[in-house]
């Protein structure tokens, strides 16, 4: 294995945080002493009430996880007022436009007031510590302003992908039962606008918690405002002063909500609390990004995403970075847009998803070379895993060879990165999120939750605690102990499968549970598959990941119609518009088969694995059918595969 090994380039390895030995280091003392390692690493955050008690978890029974439970602090104090004396005309957020004309630069004083003057709108509005807001808006700076000011009172935000439904932004204001709504009149992707104001309107209808909706005004479309609880951003909060008193939060207070699809039922609501998730977003940022002091840093996912949460806002902004907030799409108004705005900005470090450099590899090496990328030092890669072509292109072509990549292993219950090279101490390979960091203490388990050791492949487990995981569902702490903890007693379980090869170098292999995970967004196929049987015509649907070239997996959805209704092209198109309308466009089904019965055990179990294997045309793999009630349907299936 060791001849796919890129070595780590003397330039690159100048002036790094953490060098091999370094990291030698930091890995033995964590397991050795994880409790003066935690304690020192605390130290790059603001506290209020610097944290005595350091690492109190317990992986057995109920589950317990608390990281620095004496400590007091406020994120925003870490993000933004101890920057002030320091850097507080250095730029904190670049702002890129949609449309390559529109863009801003903020710096940290004038964030600060800005985030002071909403959460003092907040707090006039009614607002106080532990209440929660839901935050529905596009790539915006007032998405940063919007999550730092929650901070700053103390209210837990759960922010909701702007290309989420109304019906899916209603589920989530429900489950949280938010006070209040954050928006703006539209957003605008590629060229196009989306009406978040009307999409909220029409969640609201069946949000009685909530009581006011703050809309900030981004494309001057013309909305709806409702009298009493409608309010435009800047009539709140021009008025209100530009300081305003951080709310002193335990540690263990929770920072943020973020839905996240499960293999069963309805969105859980992560939860994340306030001083371990920020010494994470601030660890893993500065070591994975090697970030340097004046850097121009760029992700470009989406602050709905965990990636928005930890690594356009909380991380890069403890670290006093200036962050990149990008509210285009890739290909608009061409696809050399990301290299356009990287000479533009000189950004320094780039992160973004294996499906968009997929998706850009297809146009050749063209539109890349036409701009000089002369800035670039990182690659980052997270979401997905990356195969070895894509992961060459963006190392080759991109970064010239210059740049290391780094492939990110993590998830949205993590908080932050867990596996991944460090670029001036870790040799990468094409297509390995290689090893842990630092204080990550990953293992391979075989179907009965035996360790294997060695080269071996298995289901990805996380053996111990980092500080910044989440520490339960938020209203349901039996589904957290029952998702993550249940499967392999003792151990935390990511869904994630896993190979390990004998550098110790670690490869995902994909989700193991019914989750797919489609152009780096995670879906739970039981929620597609609710969405498909609530339209009248349907009787049941199944559905599975196939294989697709640019996202990684598509979605293919078998479908059974009720007795006596025609399955027609019309009404294929009827089920595709109406996913996209219960979920999102996000969710659309790439293939729909019409499955006049679908492969059952005898006790009802539909069996997805021959599912899976008929979308992907593995037809030769099916494997042994004698088990199903009627083995027939599997021929009929085979048959009329689509595609
Ligand atoms: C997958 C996104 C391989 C994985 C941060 C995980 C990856 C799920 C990688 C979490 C990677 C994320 N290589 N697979 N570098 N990064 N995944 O919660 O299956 O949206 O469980 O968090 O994405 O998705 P989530």
């Amino acid at each position: 294995m060791s001849d796919d090994l890129i070595a780590v380039k003397p330039a690159v390895a100048a002036g790094t945080h953490v060098d091999a030995a370094r990291h030698a280091a930091m890995t033995a003392e964590a397991i050795a002493d994880p409790n003066g390692f935690w304690r020192r690493e605390a130290g790059r955050i603001a506290w209020m009430t610097t944290p005595t008690q350091i690492k109190d978890v317990d992986f057995t029974g109920d589950v317990h996880i608390r990281w620095y439970a004496d400590g007091v602090l406020n994120a925003s104090v870490s993000c933004l007022d101890r920057h002030l004396a320091t850097r507080g005309d250095q730029v904190a957020i670049i702002w890129e436009g949609d449309d390559p004309a529109s863009d801003a630069k903020i710096t940290y004083r004038e964030l600060h007031a800005r985030v002071c003057r909403l959460a003092n709108a907040l707090r006039a509005q009614g607002v106080k510590k532990g209440d929660r807001v839901t935050i529905y808006l596009p790539m915006i700076v007032e998405a940063a302003v919007a999550m730092l000011a929650c901070a700053r009172v103390g209210a837990v935000h759960s922010i909701v992908f702007g290309g989420f439904s109304p019906d899916s932004l209603a589920t989530r204001i429900q489950e949280s039962e938010s006070t209040i709504l954050l928006t703006a009149d539209e957003g605008r992707r590629g060229g196009r606008k989306v009406a978040l104001k009307a999409n909220a309107d029409e969640a609201l209808k069946s949000c009685p918690t909530i009581t006011s909706v703050i809309v900030a005004r981004n494309t001057g479309g013309a909305v709806e405002m409702q009298d009493g609880r409608d309010y435009w951003w800047s009539d709140v909060c021009d008025s209100q002063p530009a300081e305003c008193m951080p709310e002193p939060m335990n540690a263990e207070d929770p920072l943020f909500i973020l839905y996240t699809s499960g293999s069963t039922g309805k969105p859980k609501g992560v939860l994340h609390t306030t001083g371990g998730y920020m010494v994470w977003a601030s660890y893993t940022h500065e070591l994975v990004f090697d970030y340097r002091p004046g850097e121009v840093y760029w992700c470009t996912a989406d602050v709905g995403w965990v990636t928005g949460h930890t690594y356009i806002v909380y991380g890069p902004l403890a670290n006093g970075a200036t962050t990149l907030m990008f509210e285009g799409v890739p290909n608009y108004p061409d696809v050399g847009r990301f290299w356009q705005v990287v000479d533009k900005h000189k950004v320094n470090i780039f992160y973004t998803a294996p499906t968009a450099i997929r998706s850009l590899m297809r146009e050749g090496e063209a539109p890349v070379r036409k701009h000089s990328r002369a800035s670039l030092r990182i690659l980052g890669s997270v979401g997905e895993p990356i195969n070895p072509e894509a992961w060459l292109w963006y190392y080759r072509v991109v970064g010239d060879e210059r740049c290391p990549v780094v492939d990110t292993w993590w998830q949205t219950e993590t908080g932050g990165i867990l596996i991944s090279p460090l670029p001036g101490a870790v040799a990468q390979k094409p297509g390995s999120a290689t090893l842990p960091l630092p204080g990550v203490l990953p293992a391979l388990v075989d179907g009965e939750g035996k360790l294997m050791e060695g080269a071996a492949e298995g289901n990805l487990v996380l053996l111990d605690a980092w500080p910044g995981m989440m520490r339960t569902v938020y209203g349901d702490h039996a589904r957290f102990v029952q998702t993550y903890f249940s499967t392999f007693p003792g151990m935390y379980f990511t869904g994630d499968g896993a190979r390990r090869d004998a550098d110790g170098y670690y490869w995902i292999t994909g989700r193991v549970d019914d989750v797919i995970n489609v152009a780096g967004h995670r879906m739970g196929t039981a929620e597609i598959e609710s969405a498909l049987v609530a339209h009248t015509k349907v009787a049941e649907a199944a559905v599975v990941g196939m294989p697709h070239d640019i996202k990684g997996q598509g979605i293919y959805a078998y479908v059974t119609l009720k007795t006596g209704i025609e399955p027609t092209d019309a009404l294929k198109k009827e089920l595709i518009a109406w996913v996209r309308k219960e979920i999102g466009p996000i969710a659309t089904p790439d293939a729909i088969q019409w499955a006049p019965g679908l492969p059952k055990t005898r006790s009802g179990k539909i069996m997805r694995r021959i599912l899976r294997k008929i979308a992907a045309n593995e037809v030769d793999g099916i494997g042994d059918t004698s088990t199903l009630a009627d083995p027939t349907v599997v021929t009929d299936l085979v048959d009329n595969r689509v595609g």
